[in-house]
Parts: structure tokens; sequence; C-alpha cells
């Protein structure tokens, strides 16, 4: 065995934390999944709105990345990136995502799977336009997920839109927002001795949530 091995073995947390009960579950995941993201604001986790977001591409091979939650309306998860990202490549094939949540300091993770469609021009505009002028000549300087033969290059095409555009560019029309349109959600809390407690909302066809506790 490797050291590395060794000290991977080694490295082991117990978790403590308050036990979670069915009868304290919101009815409705999206009010749960609300209480839980301000646990974790308020816990002062790094980007409490990063998660991760796998794929599938047209062969069926899985991918995952971060990506930022953006917003939660009409019970739609949304983030917003490039349109000819390879996860938007992903996307167009296979509209289906998964966002995991890692809130590992608070022994929390949530999983949100669904449906994903592009959101509005206009919610993408709006949603643009409130980001610092630099994130979006960011937008027009990437071509996100393509090859690039070095820093310089990304650099001298940023300083190209900022000279052609100035300090307020407009949306580029491959830049905008997928929501997310979630049919289960899972609450996972660690438990004692591995014995965590996992709950999952599942959307049935009357549009109701019903909530089961599965084995950890
Ligand atoms: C914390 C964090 C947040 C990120 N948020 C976003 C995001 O909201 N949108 C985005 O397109 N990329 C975001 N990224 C970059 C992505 O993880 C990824 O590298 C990029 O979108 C290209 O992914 P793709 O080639 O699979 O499409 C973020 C990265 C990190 C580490």
């Amino acid at each position: 065995m490797t050291d590395l091995t060794q000290q991977l073995q080694d490295m082991r947390e117990e978790y403590d934390g308050v036990p979670l009960r069915k009868s304290e579950l919101a009815k409705s995941p999206l009010t749960q999944f609300s209480i839980w993201l301000k646990d974790a604001q308020n816990a002062d986790i790094f980007d409490p709105n990063a998660c991760s977001l796998s794929t599938v591409d047209d062969c069926g091979a899985p991918a995952a990345r971060a990506v930022l939650l953006k917003g939660l309306e009409s019970g739609k998860f949304s983030f917003y990136t490039n349109y000819n990202s390879r996860k938007a490549k992903h996307l167009e094939v296979n509209p289906q995502a998964t966002m995991h949540f890692p809130w590992f300091s608070l022994e929390r993770q949530v999983v949100v799977s669904g449906s994903v469609e592009k959101v509005s021009i206009n919610q993408s505009e709006e949603y643009f336009n409130s980001r610092p002028s630099m994130s979006r000549l960011g937008a027009w300087a990437s071509q996100q997920s393509e090859a690039l033969d070095s820093r310089e290059t990304l650099e001298k095409k940023f300083l190209e839109a900022r000279e052609k555009m100035g300090d307020d560019p407009p949306r580029p029309e491959h830049w905008g927002g997928y929501a997310l349109n979630p049919h289960s959600i899972e609450f996972w809390q660690g438990g004692p001795n591995r014995l965590h407690d996992r709950f999952i909302y599942k959307l049935e066809s009357d549009q109701n949530w019903i909530l089961n506790r599965f084995y950890p």
C-alpha cells in the first residue's frame, strides 16, 4: 500500500449532527431547500450557492462541473453559462441534469435532479445586466470549453472585447440561463456510526411531492 493510500484510509470523520426527522421536514422540498441554503449561508460556507452540475453526453458518458445557483423561482433552479459550452452540448442531446450541493461542514448534502430548459431571453438579459461589467466582458472573451493555446490569448481577447464594447457590453447571444425543473430532491444529514438520515422527495404525476426515507 502506498503512503498516500494509507493516508487516505486514515482520513475518517465522525458525523454527529442533529438527527433529521421526517416530521421536521417541510411539505415542499423547495421550502426545505431554502431553509438549508439559509443554514449554509449562516454557517459562512464559501459559495453556499455553488453546486456540482452533472450532465450526460450523447454516448451516455457523465461529466460534472461546478456552477452557481442563481435563481429558485416557480420551483425551478436556474444557472447561467455559455450556450456553446460542453455542458450546453450535453443538454442539447439530453436535457436532464443533477445538481449536487456539497454542504459538508454542516454534514449535509442535497441532490436535485430533473429536466432542463433554457430560460427566456428576457431573464438571461436581466441577469447578465446585473453582473459586474468585467464579468460581462469575460463572457465575450471566453469561448468556454474550447482548447486555448495560452493565458495571453485569453487576456488579449478580454482587452479586445473591452476596446470594442467599452465597460457596458451587451449580452452575447451565446450566453444565457438554464432552469432545472426538479422531479426528485434528496436531503442527506450525517449521523453517528454511518447511520445517516436520507430523505427523497419525488414529484408524482398529480404534481404533489411524496417524501420517503431511504437507507443511507
Ligand atoms: C465555484 C465555481 C462556480 C462556477 N460557476 C459557474 C457558473 O455559474 N457557470 C459556468 O458556466 N461556469 C461556472 N464555473 C466553471 C465551471 O465549473 C466549468 O469549468 C465551465 O462551466 C466549463 O464547463 P463545461 O466545459 O463542462 O461546459 C464555476 C466554477 C467554480 C469552481
